[in-house]
């Protein structure tokens, strides 16, 4: 308890020493302003290149900061008609110095990444300006971009629309714009090309985070994954969809907390007569028999699927397919796909076309993504509540940043209601009252059925509105540029909840002639008390509730903010419903009565301070495993790079793989018996392999063990000479062994990737044998790995010699062969029915496909 006081104290103490510090160089800053009015636009523009300069002779960043502050805040009045505050200006410091900027809701957070963006553009490596959806991305891109075109830097925003071409010139510019999944996705991407001219990302210098604790920590724990399909027969989700459709009440038992269903004992013998009598496994086996488990992991996917997730809560359908929504912002998550069979239970469960169960091909969280940058930082309005996962995860500060003009938005305590009929009934009469006086009203809902359900209620009112949810977001842009307007009454999911910008009075108009009218809107607004956010529900996050708040009483404007909340709410279901229960009952709160006491907002904090610690406890666990393919992944990159960038890397690990090729064949022809070397054996085996006839050098043709290391180099030497003639002869010969070796290595990885899937999921079994989990899957992980990486080489060497073969005979089964396996190698992965890529003949399952 102490501890945790004197951190707190220490952490205050340090962020009043920062802004202390800071605000002196913003002195400088200010003293600065001057010098900069003066200036042109042209002098202006061709300053860039002056502290450029200044670099290349030796300043450093820190050195050039108020002068570069100090102009991009007269960019920004000439080019848009903001100047940045000086408590912006801090957050820009804090930004540059890789920490995250706690700054409230509506202090034009947007405007301080201006600040570090241009210093550190200044260095050439590129900066990532990453946030959460492409709304905002392409808001800020467009809105920002203005700035740095006037000072003569380029910008861009990468979408998923981009061809690769465009991809690739776009993150080119001195400052990219973007979604955190879309340059996760990118990179992964990149690592599955087969040409360095295909990559589309440079450099990993600096990434500054907008919406910080949204990106790093709720959804720093999913992985992006990018997947293939598998060859299972679709047909078996339906079966199972059927037969679980039988199953009663009494047969299984769900677990809302823990996101899981589980068959009971009565259900599982149920299950079993069923099964047998469709001949799903045979008549005398059992549910729980080793071969059957598979069945058993359909059955509790497709129960899953049946009763826990619900259509236009988790997921919707839209144009005959179920797209998952992101439960914090609210979106669809593009492309992205349930795993382990679910998504297709869920298919089965809608009755629409079930796609194929995916297989891993590349995947990464995005917490190892940013953990590649040189240099990351954030933004946000909410961060403090998270300072020690941001510290102990990304080592990142959180500096509190004060507003520049105090906060009036008047937060008002929860109302509670018995009953959700209750509740929506006083949320419809708060919407009509403040409706009635003109006053714009947002109405924030957790999911997309939520929505629709407030939005009729409204229509029986015969209230104009509009909806925002995953099903319209087209219209996003238009939906929240009308929200602040006099009379708006706008209904929407988490999609509205973080970065939207609601300008009172509606958005600015581009004529000038209409600008009095808006302003005159503008201020309508305000004397009615600025926006009013109508909270339908808590989140399991405060940090969510907090966001949804701060849509309204923007750069010190005034706003309101009020939840309305039931005890059947998810969230107070959940959690301490029963104890609030018991609580409400003392006071007496009888029906149509609401409730409002600070000791029932107190009881609903800890019940989300609870779900919080919950989650973070997940997350570090997650975050332990993934460490493990973390550093794999790293190993697989960078040799990958080596291969494609093609120079002395490629000749050196052509010769490596053979030399551990060479080295094993040479001791496994070594006779203990007589201490010698069957230098026959050895003469017709790489006489074989290369298809030249090969003779030991009378100064190899010695008998002792310790002579191996010498009889191997003599190999390697014989097949290098052999390889540089080729090389000389072929203009291709090179480029087949590159995308040999390539895809090899990503056959392999891909494998691997699925065997370490199976570990995590399968070892938690394990744990029972009082054995650490986490410890039997870093040694079975590293092992696999070690085996891995013996197998790839032998594979590659075989092939390398297999290529040698073709080119020194030009053999046209040979070049058949060639054609086959490379096909095999493409993109698509290798199944396991497969030839093996190492060129053996075999199939990949009965050779290096088999752990
Ligand atoms: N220096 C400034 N001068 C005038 N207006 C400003 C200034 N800085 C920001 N604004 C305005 O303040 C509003 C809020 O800005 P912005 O959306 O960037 O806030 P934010 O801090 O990112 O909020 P959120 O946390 O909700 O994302 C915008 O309308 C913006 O134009
Ligand atoms: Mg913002």
């Amino acid at each position: 308890m102490f501890l945790k006081f004197l951190k707190r104290f220490f952490s205050k103490n340090s962020d009043k020493k920062y802004i202390q510090n800071a605000y002196e160089v913003v002195g400088q800053i200010n003293a600065l302003e001057e010098k900069f009015q003066k200036m042109t636009d042209a002098e202006m523009f061709a300053y860039v290149p002056t502290i450029k300069q200044k670099i290349s002779n030796g300043c450093v960043l820190n050195e050039v900061l108020p002068e570069t502050f100090a102009l991009v805040r007269e960019a920004g009045v000439r080019s848009i008609g903001k100047r940045h505050f000086d408590v912006q200006l801090i957050g820009g410091m804090v930004l540059h110095d890789g920490d995250i900027a706690e700054m409230p809701t509506g202090e034009g957070k947007t405007l301080v990444a201006t600040l570090a963006a241009v210093l550190n553009a200044l260095l050439e490596k590129g900066v990532h300006i990453i946030t959460t959806n492409p709304y905002l991305a392409g808001r800020d891109s467009e809105s920002m971009g203005k700035i740095y075109n006037f000072l003569g830097l380029s910008v861009s925003c990468v979408l998923s629309t981009m061809s690769n071409t465009e991809k690739r010139a776009a993150y080119r510019s001195d400052i990219i714009y973007g979604t955190n999944s879309e340059f996760g996705f990118d990179y992964l991407r990149d690592h599955l090309h087969y040409k360095l001219i295909d990559m589309v990302q440079e450099q990993h210098y600096y990434a500054i985070i907008d919406e910080a604790d949204s990106i790093l920590i709720d959804e720093g724990r999913t992985p992006l994954i990018i997947s293939g399909a598998s060859a299972t027969d679709t047909a078996i989700y339906q079966r199972i969809n059927d037969i679980t459709s039988l199953l009663t009440a009494t047969n299984y038992e769900v677990d809302h907390k823990n996101k899981s269903v589980q068959l009971t004992d009565d259900g599982a013998e149920n299950v079993e007569s069923i099964i047998i009598k469709h001949k799903l496994i045979a008549q005398d086996s059992k549910l729980y028999d080793a071969e059957n488990l598979h069945i058993l992991h359909h059955i509790e996917q497709a129960l899953k699927a049946q009763k826990l997730f619900k259509r236009d809560v988790d997921y919707i359908v839209k144009n005959g397919t179920a797209m998952i929504i992101d439960e914090f912002t609210g979106r669809v998550l593009q492309g992205r796909r349930y795993s382990d069979g679910l998504h297709q239970a869920i298919e089965a469960k809608e009755g629409l076309a079930i796609q194929p169960e995916n297989e891993i091909i590349a995947s990464i969280t995005l917490q190892n993504y940013f953990r590649m940058y040189d240099k990351i930082a954030g933004m946000t309005g909410t961060a403090k509540t998270e300072e020690r996962e941001l510290q102990e995860i990304y080592s990142l500060n959180v500096r509190k940043i004060p507003p520049n003009k105090p906060l009036i938005r008047v937060d008002e305590e929860d109302v509670i209601f018995r009953t959700e009929k209750e509740k929506n009934k006083a949320i419809v009469s708060e919407i009509m009252k403040a409706h009635s006086k003109g006053q714009p009203v947002l109405i924030g809902t957790v999911s997309v059925e939520k929505s629709e359900l407030i939005s009729n209620l409204l229509e029986k009112e015969h209230i104009p509105h509009k909806v925002l949810n995953a099903k319209h977001d087209a219209q996003e842009a238009e939906i929240i540029s009308d929200a602040g307007r006099i009379k708006a009454v706008t209904v929407a999911t988490n999609m509205a909840g973080r970065g939207t910008d609601i300008e009172l009075g509606g958005k600015m108009p581009l004529e000038v002639e209409e600008f009095d009218k808006h302003n005159e809107d503008a201020n309508k607004v305000k004397e009615l008390g600025g926006l009013l956010v109508i909270g339908t529900e808590r989140h399991e996050s405060r940090r969510i509730d907090q966001q949804l708040r701060g849509r309204a009483g923007r750069q010190g404007d005034p706003g309101r903010s009020i939840f309305f909340l039931s005890l059947e709410d998810d969230l107070m279901k959940l959690f301490g419903s029963a104890k609030l229960s018991v609580f409400l009952q003392k006071l007496g709160i009888r029906e149509n009565e609401a409730i409002t006491h600070p000791w029932i907002t107190k009881a609903i904090q800890r019940a989300q301070q609870k779900v919080e610690m919950r989650n973070f406890e997940l997350r570090k666990n997650l975050i332990q495993y993934d460490d493990v393919i973390n550093k794999q992944r790293k190993i697989i990159y960078a040799k990958r790079l080596e291969y494609l960038t093609r120079g002395d890397f490629l000749n050196d690990d052509i010769n490596a793989t053979i030399a551990a090729f060479f080295q094993k064949l040479v001791e496994h022809s070594y006779d203990e018996s007589c201490d010698e070397f069957d230098v026959d054996k050895i003469q017709t085996l790489v006489s074989e392999l290369i298809g030249k006839e090969y003779k030991m050098s009378i100064q190899d043709n010695r008998h002792s063990k310790s002579h191996s290391k010498k009889i191997a180099e003599g190999l390697v030497d014989f097949t290098s000479d052999i390889i540089v003639k080729l090389r000389e002869e072929n203009d291709e010969f090179l480029t087949t062994i590159q995308n040999t070796l390539l895809s090899i290595l990503d056959a392999f990885w891909r494998e691997h990737l699925k065997f370490l899937e199976y570990l995590r999921i399968g070892i938690n079994l394990r744990s029972y044998g009082q054995k650490n989990p986490l410890h039997e899957y870093n040694i079975e992980a590293f092992n696999a790995f070690q085996k891995m990486k013996n197998d790839i080489n032998d594979a590659m060497a075989e092939r390398i010699f297999m290529i040698i073969r073709y080119y020194e005979n030009k053999d046209a089964a040979m070049e058949e062969k060639l054609k086959t396996s490379n096909v095999v190698n493409s993109d698509s992965g290798i199944r396991r029915n497969a030839e093996c890529p190492c060129g053996s003949g075999k199939r990949y399952k009965h050779c290096h496909g088999k752990y």
